[in-house]
């Protein structure tokens, strides 16, 4: 994962720091700065956060010329010596990466042969000396010699003292250039960069960047001159404030975020794809990861109720590496938040390469991810922050829902009737999500009373159990309390073995059809000394509930899965937990 920038400019320095602050959600272990001054390169770093890395760094130190980096650690520990930049041994480059040097372990190798001396056990410390190594005279060509010896995932950026330019190379992993009138950048993130570029550009695989005084210049790999597009900045409004509590501020805006979502969705045209292309698909696939995938999970189960093509979720690193047939009657939806996140663009590149059609559904405009797929759809959710997803899985359920319903109206198993009802109850959630945020006084009191429990499992029938894995992926990664989801009638296959006291049932009902075969496993469990919680429209007698707000069965996840982001947030809190930055995780997945 990681975060990387690097500005050529006044005052960059000061910029680097902000941008850090910025792509922190990227990467939290440690950070640091590489900036040049009298031809010199001078680094900063410190493992944690930004505060610590700007407390070491002198507040008079000025730069034209800075590179920064935020990390999340894939090879070696989280250090002072791992963090990022790393030198040549000359001290004559610094870099910046993001990526896995797949082959860093056999360059490595070559190096010490040679005398070179290695300071970090990472992989990315390979780069300084390997750069050093191919510098004869012109800096340019030992970058693209450089670039040409590596395998894996990377995006870097280079300073050096050899010269006063910055320099990237860029595959696999995210990279966007920026200009200002006040300087160059370079980033991995495109939203980052708009805050001061008025033209970016997504850099494609396999491109080297120099970037100098004159203006920047993008080569490929044999060192030929390639042209860059480069379209206007879009530049959001809350997105510079990153203090306080994002994940309770970011599940606070779900009605209005609710409210954009489909209006958005129309306003781009809703789903573009001509009748044609919908009646000729066989199957569909839902891709994604964690909470990205529970949507596809959720949507898949609603939507089974009017499609008759095959709708299969399928977690994105599975279908990398697995057998899933895949043709041109093959739709697979890819659904991001970030739209960075590595194992979905492979995914898409999989799909693609053996005929599919891909189809983007992300948060984030001109990410990686809306480059590799035919057909993009945007969620409209508002900058997310928080690792922990919230607002965003709301959103991408709606956009979901709407997409395949066009698809079932196109193929005609959906009637007009029905359509209209399925609209008519997207439009009512913004409210009702409304009536679910009101109860968070129960929610809080609920959760102090769950937060010492030894494990937590949750619960629900058919479209409920998919909510179910979102309140469970919630309040594991935020509050490290242990935690499971299972379709209701598979407790009594096995998990029923862990029911005991100080173990916590959450039991997601949101159909009352189903409240018979709810009260039935309600029973099951207390019988066996575990706590149960409903969160049903209804109560059940012997536990405590949380209410929530009549919605049609279509939408009723959207709603339901709100209480328990609530309760995970305030587990969370009540063990004193960093719940915007839980340990061991990124909000952005840039690594196979
Ligand atoms: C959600 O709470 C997680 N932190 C994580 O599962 C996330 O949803 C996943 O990494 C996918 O991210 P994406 O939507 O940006 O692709
Ligand atoms: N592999 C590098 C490291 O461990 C970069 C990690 C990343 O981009 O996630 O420092």
């Amino acid at each position: 994962m990681c975060g990387i920038f690097g500005m050529l400019g006044g005052g960059s320095v000061g910029r680097t720091v902000e941008a850090l602050r910025y792509l922190e959600y990227r990467g939290y272990d440690s950070a640091g700065i590489a900036a040049s001054v009298n031809g010199k390169l001078r680094v900063y770093k410190s493992v944690g956060r930004i505060d610590r890395l700007q407390s070491v760094i002198p507040p008079d130190l000025d730069s034209d010329r800075t590179i920064g980096h935020t990390r999340w650690a894939t090879h070696g520990a989280v250090s002072y010596d791992n963090a990022h930049p790393f030198v040549s041994s000359d001290n004559s480059f610094a870099v910046v990466h993001n990526g896995i040097i797949e082959n860093y372990l056999a360059l490595k190798k070559q190096l010490s042969l040679r005398g070179t001396v290695f300071t970090s056990q990472t992989d990315s410390e390979t780069v300084a000396h390997v750069l050093q190594h191919h510098y004869k005279t012109d800096v340019l060509q030992a970058v693209i010699a450089t670039a040409n010896c590596l395998a894996g995932a990377y995006a870097i950026v280079i300073s050096t003292t050899h010269d006063g330019n910055l320099y990237a190379i860029k595959d696999k992993s995210p990279l966007v250039v920026g200009l200002s009138d006040d300087g160059v950048y370079l980033c991995s993130d495109v939203r980052c960069v708009s805050r001061w570029a008025s033209k970016v550009a997504v850099v494609p695989d396999k491109t080297v960047i120099a970037v100098s005084a004159n203006g920047v210049e993008f080569y490929d790999y044999d060192g030929k001159r390639v042209t860059m597009q480069y379209f206007d900045a879009e530049r959001s409004e809350t997105e510079t404030d990153t203090c306080g509590d994002f994940m309770l501020k970011e599940i606070s805006e779900i009605p209005d975020r609710l409210r954009q979502v489909t209006s958005g969705y129309y306003a781009d045209g809703g789903l573009g794809m001509p009748r044609e292309l919908a009646l000729q698909l066989r199957r569909i696939y839902m891709i994604g990861c964690g909470t990205a995938y529970n949507s596809g999970l959720h949507a898949a189960s609603v939507a089974r109720a009017f499609s008759d093509v095959d709708i299969i979720p399928v977690i994105a690193s599975e279908y990398i590496y697995g057998h899933y047939p895949t043709d041109a009657g093959t739709l697979a939806i890819l659904i991001s938040q970030s739209g960075e996140t590595a194992d979905t663009i492979r995914a898409a590149e999989k799909v693609a390469a053996q005929g599919g059609i891909t189809y983007a559904v992300t948060n984030t405009k001109s990410s990686s991810l809306c480059f590799k797929c035919r057909c993009v759809n945007y969620i409209y959710a508002g900058g997310e922050f928080a690792v922990a997803s919230t607002k965003a899985y709301n959103c991408q359920l709606v956009t979901l829902l709407l997409i395949l319903a066009d698809i079932a109206r196109l193929r005609g198993t959906l009637d007009s009737a029905r359509h209209q009802r399925l609209l008519d109850s997207v439009k009512a959630l913004p409210e009702s999500a409304e009536r679910a945020l009101a109860d968070s006084a129960r929610i809080k009191r609920l959760a102090l009373q769950i937060k010492d429990s030894s494990a937590v499992f949750y619960i629900g029938r058919v479209n409920d159990y998919s909510t179910a894995c979102e309140g469970s992926l919630k309040l594991k990664e935020i509050s490290y309390i242990h935690s499971e989801a299972y379709p209701a009638g598979e407790l009594k296959h096995g998990t029923l073995a862990l029911m005991e006291r100080g173990v916590t049932v959450i039991a997601i009902c949101t159909e009352p059809a189903l409240k018979q075969k709810i009260a039935a496993s309600v029973s099951e469990i207390t019988a066996r000394g575990a706590r149960v919680i409903t969160v049903a429209p209804f109560t059940i007698d012997g536990c405590d509930g949380i209410i929530l707000p009549q919605c049609d069965a279509s939408v009723g996840g959207v709603i339901a899965v709100i209480p328990l982001q609530l309760l995970a947030y305030y587990a969370a809190k009540a063990l004193n937990r960093d719940v915007d930055k839980p340990r061991n995780l990124a909000k952005s997945v840039t690594v196979e």
